[in-house]
């Protein structure tokens, strides 16, 4: 059965990639490399033993896309391409309504002319923007504080119109909450550009000596140490739970939300002990401002993806230390192997 995974180049795609093609599905990538490398494909084929197909194909261009689906019988779509920087978003709020809504709203045109109808969509926590309560669960009401979390919200009620037009189709919504970690192998992981605006990398290229020190945005929230907390989501988790909500998509039809996280908070100082903990490195850091727009505590209610999907996460926090210092460690610039051997010459 063949797969079109939009964005599988990116990090969550990349991991998903792996993943479909462990359990025998045939991919089928369509990335417009803005975000990410090739390498990250030849690294999927590496881990997998397996090929997947490859078209550097922009969203933007429905010409292009028509034609991958023309020459595909593509069952199921996993739509990942996106851009995802909040303080981007905030700054190039055109860019971002332009590539994230008008690269769905083609690509569902696309799927409706060749009789697509099972989507499995990247959403983000991001869409519950600022609750009185934890954990957030499905039903809560929704509002974004950005230009990217309203794409994210926006493209939600798109698909949620698509399915009422039409009842065949099937869309499985999916909230991430914060993924990190990387593959076992240490292969593939996350290679931002530029200077990190997450957490993890950020810790991650502390430890590699590329960054100084870590700044931790604000020390008195009202949580167990004063800093924010989060539910980090290794990546291959969350790559398992596109497998399992594929399978929903496959078999029945409507439209649903579900968290993928792993129901627990960690606190940033939290997370900077696991990692000094499991890895050796001492990561050094200082208590700054508040990240304006940032909340104190988000976690996921996960029982809905566990009930009606059959999923939930198994990896925890030592893990994903491990794990991310692995890919980080082995590769200190990304997939830029090139960087590389310039360094160590
Ligand atoms: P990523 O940037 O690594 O991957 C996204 C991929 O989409 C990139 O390879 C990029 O080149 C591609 N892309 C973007 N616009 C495109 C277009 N118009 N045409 C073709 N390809 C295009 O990001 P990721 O972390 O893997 O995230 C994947 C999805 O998950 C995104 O939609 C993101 O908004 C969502 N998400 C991510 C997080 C997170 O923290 N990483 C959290 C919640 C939701
Ligand atoms: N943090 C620091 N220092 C840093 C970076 C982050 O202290 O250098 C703190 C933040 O203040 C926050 C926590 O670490 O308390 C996590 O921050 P991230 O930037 O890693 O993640 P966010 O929770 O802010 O945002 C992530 C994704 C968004 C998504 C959101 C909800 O980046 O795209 O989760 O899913 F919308």
């Amino acid at each position: 059965m063949k797969i079109l995974v939009t964005g599988g180049a990116g990090y969550i795609g990349s991991h998903t990639c792996v993943e479909l093609l462990n359990a025998g599905y045939e991919v089928v990538v369509v990335d417009n490399l803005m975000n990410s490398k090739q390498e990250a494909l030849d690294r999927v084929k590496q881990i997998t033993g397996k090929d997947l197909l490859f078209y550097n194909v922009d969203l933007l261009d429905k010409k292009a896309l028509s034609k991958v689906f023309l020459e595909h019988d593509i069952s199921a779509v996993i739509h990942f391409a996106g851009l995802k920087a909040v303080g981007e978003s905030v700054s190039l709020p055109l860019k971002y309504y332009h590539n994230n809504i008008t690269g769905t709203l083609n690509l569902c045109e696309v799927m409706e002319e060749f009789g697509v109808d099972r989507m499995v969509f990247s959403s983000s926590a991001t869409v519950y923007g600022h609750q009185d309560c934890v954990p957030f669960h499905e039903e809560l009401s929704l509002q974004a504080t950005n230009p990217y979390g309203r794409t994210k919200l926006m493209i939600e009620e798109i698909l949620q119109d698509v399915y009422v037009s039409n009842n065949n189709w099937s869309i499985a919504l999916l909230r991430y909450f914060n993924p990190v970690g990387a593959h076992l192998s240490g292969l593939i992981g996350e290679d931002p550009n530029g200077i990190p605006n997450n957490l993890f990398p950020y810790i991650t290229q502390v430890a590699v000596g590329k960054l100084e020190k870590l700044s931790v945005f604000g020390g008195d929230y009202s949580t167990h140490d004063g800093t924010g907390v989060r539910d980090y989501i290794h990546v291959v988790d969350l790559a398992n739970g596109h497998l399992k909500a594929l399978e929903h998509v496959l078999n029945k039809t409507g439209v649903n939300a579900y968290n993928l996280g792993t129901g627990k908070g960690y606190s940033v100082l939290d997370m900077i002990n696991s990692f000094e903990k499991t890895t050796g490195k001492t990561i050094p850091y200082q208590i700054t401002e508040r990240r304006p727009g940032d909340i104190a505590i988000s976690y996921a209610d996960p029982s809905k993806a566990k009930k009606e999907l059959g999923w939930e996460a198994l990896k925890g926090i030592d893990e994903i230390c491990r794990d991310s210092w692995r890919w980080q460690s082995q590769n200190p610039n990304g997939y830029d192997t090139k960087l590389e051997r310039q360094v160590t010459k």
